[in-house]
């Protein structure tokens, strides 16, 4: 162990606890969010005439990394991903006619991996989304890549059609770990995708990096680090590896005596951690990095940073609408799901019916507590409103949060939550003690 990591902590780091990508999280969702529900919710975004933002779900990857977490599925032909795509087409032109030519200032492709569409495919769904939306001049158009099918045409062509954010899924340069995690990535391939986008003028680049990995070790986390802060990215993000085989059966090819343990993963987040900001890097939330004037950075400092599906992002529009199979809408009203698997999505919108299963309408109360947890793990303080925190303001009276003040590692004042400075990783530990609905659904990854 690490030996200036409190066993406290490394214990704590174990807790099982929601990642707040939303609030409720999305274990809590039920049928009693229709899709006429949601029909209603966009109606009402396009009447309002606010900004919407796309994300776009692409569920195919060449083969499967045994660690993925996604939702998504292996595709050696393009023919499942083409037939994919023309029901996505049909999926914008309902969400069109519901929500009208709203102006759009973040579209996000994610997945899987989206640079798997043909480029036909890929050309046509962003025609078809300039023609049907009010795309803004200085719209953020971004897209999640994985380095290994990343060609200098494929880049020329992302630069053509518009994508200005490109996030690279480096995880690890250790040939060992990614021996065990079936994705063989040497760091001469990672070089090439970063020059390709560069050279195409795709120039704000984010990498993914991963603690946790089976086999990894304080060594290759340092290794790799370094080699990624050479490349320069303009954000870094470093995920802990969630282990939830229950949720994704291919996980259960990682064994477990490959994994490190508690006390392992904390020092290689801290370490991580250690050396991007010795590197330049500013901290931005729990688990980014970006360069001191990217947007992120300046968002975190100014206070305007956000936390959606995607993580942090610059992004303020009020609604962000799901398109593909499991992705999940936000507006005003609540959350709305589209159906998980690919056949269900498909017949749903082959029959003229918007694909959402499930959902949750957002009462008031849930809306102050998303606010709190959300401010808790984008700026580590949160003022807490009196409703929440109960009619005379006694924080110091949730058993969870005294013993948290009492190692120093939470500061409570009157109606206030700050986390400190040297323990940012209780922060997920910290608000799940405002999450309502805690334990009662679902189960969750490690804190750390
Ligand atoms: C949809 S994937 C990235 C896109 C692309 N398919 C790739 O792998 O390069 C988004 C990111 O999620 C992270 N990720 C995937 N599985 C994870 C898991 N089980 N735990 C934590 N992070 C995970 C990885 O860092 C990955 O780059
Ligand atoms: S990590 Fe990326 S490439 Fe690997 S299976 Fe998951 S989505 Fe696909």
């Amino acid at each position: 162990m690490a030996p200036s990591i409190a066993p406290e902590l490394v214990e704590l780091s174990r807790q099982p606890v929601p990642r707040y990508t939303s609030y409720p999280t999305a274990p809590h969702f039920t049928s009693d969010v229709t899709a006429d529900d949601y029909a209603g919710w966009l109606k009402s975004a396009g009447q309002e005439g606010g900004a919407v933002s796309l994300y776009l779900h692409i569920p195919f990857c060449r083969t499967i990394c045994t660690y993925c977490g996604c939702t998504t599925k292996a595709a050696l032909r393009d023919d499942p991903v083409r037939a994919y795509a023309a029901v996505v087409h049909d999926e914008i032109a309902l969400i069109a006619n519901h929500l009208g030519r709203a102006p759009v200032t973040h579209i996000h492709w994610g997945g899987g991996t989206p640079n798997i569409l043909p480029p036909d495919s890929f050309t046509a769904l962003v025609e078809d989304l300039s023609a049907r939306f009010d795309l803004q001049d200085w719209f953020e158009h971004a897209i999640e890549l994985d380095p290994r099918h990343v060609t200098q045409e494929g880049a020329r062509l992302l630069a053509r059609l518009g994508i200005n954010r490109a996030s690279l899924g480096v995880q690890t340069l250790d040939p060992q770990v990614q021996a065990v995690i079936a994705r063989i990535q040497p760091l001469e391939r990672i070089t090439a995708a970063f020059e390709a986008l560069r050279e195409a003028g795709i120039t704000a680049i984010n990498a993914d990096l991963m603690y946790g990995l089976p086999r990894q070790s304080l060594g290759s986390i340092r290794e790799t680090v370094e080699a990624v802060v050479r490349l320069k990215p303009e954000r870094i993000a470093v995920f802990g590896y969630a282990h939830v085989p229950w949720m994704k059966p291919h996980q259960k090819l990682i064994r477990d005596e490959d994994l490190p343990g508690a006390a392992e993963r904390l020092a290689q987040a801290r370490l991580a951690r250690e050396l991007l900001v010795d590197a330049g890097y500013c901290e931005v939330g729990i688990d980014h990095f970006a360069l001191p004037d990217d947007a992120l950075t300046l968002a975190a400092r100014a206070g305007t940073l956000r936390r959606n599906f995607q993580g942090y992002t610059t992004d303020v529009a009020e609604s962000l609408i799901g398109i593909g199979a499991s992705s999940i809408s936000r507006t005003p009203q609540g959350y709305a799901q589209n159906a998980p698997d690919n056949h269900g999505w498909r017949r749903a919108i082959e029959a003229d019916r918007l694909p959402v299963v499930r959902g949750r309408r957002l009462q008031p109360d849930d809306l102050t507590r998303g606010r709190v947890i959300e401010d808790l793990l984008c700026r580590f303080s949160a003022d807490v409103p009196a409703e929440v925190a109960g009619s005379n303001l006694e924080l110091a009276s949730l058993p969870q949060l005294a013993a948290l003040a009492e190692r120093g590692w939470l500061r409570i004042g009157d109606g206030q939550v700050e986390i400190q400075q040297h323990a940012p990783e209780i922060a997920r530990i910290v608000a799940s003690a405002f999450d309502a609905y805690l334990g009662t659904a679902g189960r969750h990854s490690a804190a750390v």
